[in-house]
């Protein structure tokens, strides 16, 4: 059965889901405040790089099933289950995260709301917020009493966002325990596709469903902070993080994925979430419990730091007129996204200390422009690296991952390599005469 949905933001989350929600058979209306992203969006055209997700949208655009709006009464009007997938971003200055877009979904939306509807929440919140937002929908909606309010968490990664929304690990559902209301039955109608595919469903209380999501990103921003410490110490008794990596992660307790050392974790998600769950510890009581995220967070900044003295280290004790190529600027291959990018920081921070640098990424250059508009830009990886007294590969695209020394053996100064994701082979740029660098291998 087709359900009419809004989808309110239309950022990663919020485009994805919308366009896989239609996908789904759903007629949809994504709703966002920026005018100019709908005009996009509407047209057929993804603002973000996210493979995949352009065929989906122009797909269910020609199909008539997706259709965007800025008007949030035409949303109430036309929809009977309603998505939030606005931004809960870090605030300035602090750890906390800035709810400020949900709540002003809540706020806009509720009092239209006249006919029974169920709003699901989807962004990373503070846990507490959905039973907040539960008794505010109350106040405000003429329909109060058949409103209701549950949370559902997302876990798409960026660059995978169609599959892990079409194809989920499990479908998560937070629900009022003291009024369940409708929120069950019709997110089984909404994801009925996916539970016929055997999609595990957990339908949990709100407070679980919101820590589910936070907890697990904290966990994953853990297992990296954890190969990234093991690799100082490598560094210090000169062994391999990676041969260890291999070697800890074929026990399946262990497990190889997200043990990849490097510089470390970036983008719009992970450092913000595990700062705005210490943050959220501190408010009810539970502060001690979340002090070891302190460290995984300080372990992962270190590793920005620890690049740029090691290419410091091995330019001659200074970065002072120096060259230096930087390949890729994204926070992960097959994203645009460059919020919070080790990458870019470490460029940015290299510059600072007097090299000039040129960066090359094969989808970020808008984004990192934006950012850092005083960085060298070039258009392809071999004029990045005209002149370098070091290359520095900072993330790990398919396309750096192929190149080979004589591809830029040519226009280089110095042969240095530095590969800040482990991504390359070390012996393949030894034989030709380079000297290759990275973290916590010999
Ligand atoms: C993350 C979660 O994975 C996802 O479930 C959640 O919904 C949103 O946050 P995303 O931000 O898209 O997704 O990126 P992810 O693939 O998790 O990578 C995060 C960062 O960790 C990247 O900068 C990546 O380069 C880094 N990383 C990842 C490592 O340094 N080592 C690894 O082994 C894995």
């Amino acid at each position: 059965m087709s359900c009419r949905i809004a989808v309110f933001g239309t950022g990663y989350l919020g485009a994805t889901h919308a366009a896989c929600m239609a996908e789904l058979g759903h007629e949809v209306l994504g709703v966002d405040v920026d005018e100019a992203k709908l005009e996009k969006l509407a047209a057929g055209e993804v603002p973000f790089y996210e493979p995949g997700l352009d065929e989906v949208l122009r797909r269910n655009i020609d199909a008539g099933r997706l259709k965007f709006t800025s008007s949030y009464s035409e949303a109430a009007e036309f929809a009977t289950v309603h998505f939030i997938g606005v931004g809960t971003p870090q605030r300035k200055g602090e750890f906390a995260a800035d709810v400020s877009y949900v709540d002003s979904v809540i706020e806009n939306l509720a009092p239209l709301l006249t006919e029974p509807a169920v709003i699901f929440g989807k962004s990373t919140v503070p846990v507490g917020t959905a039973s907040r937002l539960a008794d505010r929908v109350r106040e405000l909606a003429p329909a109060a009493d058949d409103i209701d309010l549950a949370w559902n968490p997302e876990f798409l990664r960026e660059g995978f966002a169609v599959q892990d929304t079409l194809q989920p690990d499990r479908l998560v559902l937070g629900v009022d325990q003291v009024r369940p209301g409708r929120a069950v039955d019709i997110a089984r109608e909404v994801y009925a596709k996916l539970l016929e595919d055997n999609t595990p469903f957990l339908v949990t209380d709100l407070a679980t469903a919101e820590l589910v999501k936070i907890s697990a990103n904290a966990f994953l921003a853990t297992k990296i902070s954890f190969i990234n410490a093991m690799a100082e110490v490598c560094d210090a008794a000169g062994a391999d993080v990676m041969v260890l990596a291999d070697a800890i992660g074929m026990d399946a307790r262990i497990g190889r994925k997200f043990l990849n050392a490097g510089i470390g974790f970036g983008g719009g998600c992970l450092p913000k979430d595990i700062r705005a769950f210490m943050a959220r510890a501190g408010e009810i009581g539970a502060d001690e419990a979340l002090t070891f995220l302190r460290e995984v967070d300080s372990i992962n900044m270190r590793r920005r730091t620890r690049m740029v003295e090691s290419v410091r280290d091995l330019l001659g004790g200074s970065l002072l007129g120096q060259r230096v190529a930087v390949l890729g600027s994204a926070f992960k291959p097959n994203s645009d996204d460059v919020r919070d990018s080790p990458a870019l920081n470490i460029a940015g921070q290299i510059q600072l200390q007097g090299a000039s640098v040129t960066v090359f990424d094969p989808k970020a250059m808008e984004n990192s422009r934006a950012v850092f508009p005083t960085l060298g830009y070039a258009p392809t990886i071999k004029d990045a690296c005209i002149g370098a007294d070091a290359v520095l590969v900072l993330t790990e695209w398919e396309e750096f991952r192929k190149l080979a020394p004589s591809d830029i053996d040519s226009v280089v100064r110095q042969k240095n390599i530095i590969d800040g994701r482990n991504c390359l082979s070390p012996q393949q740029w030894r034989e030709k005469g380079w000297t290759y660098k990275a973290q916590g291998r010999p």
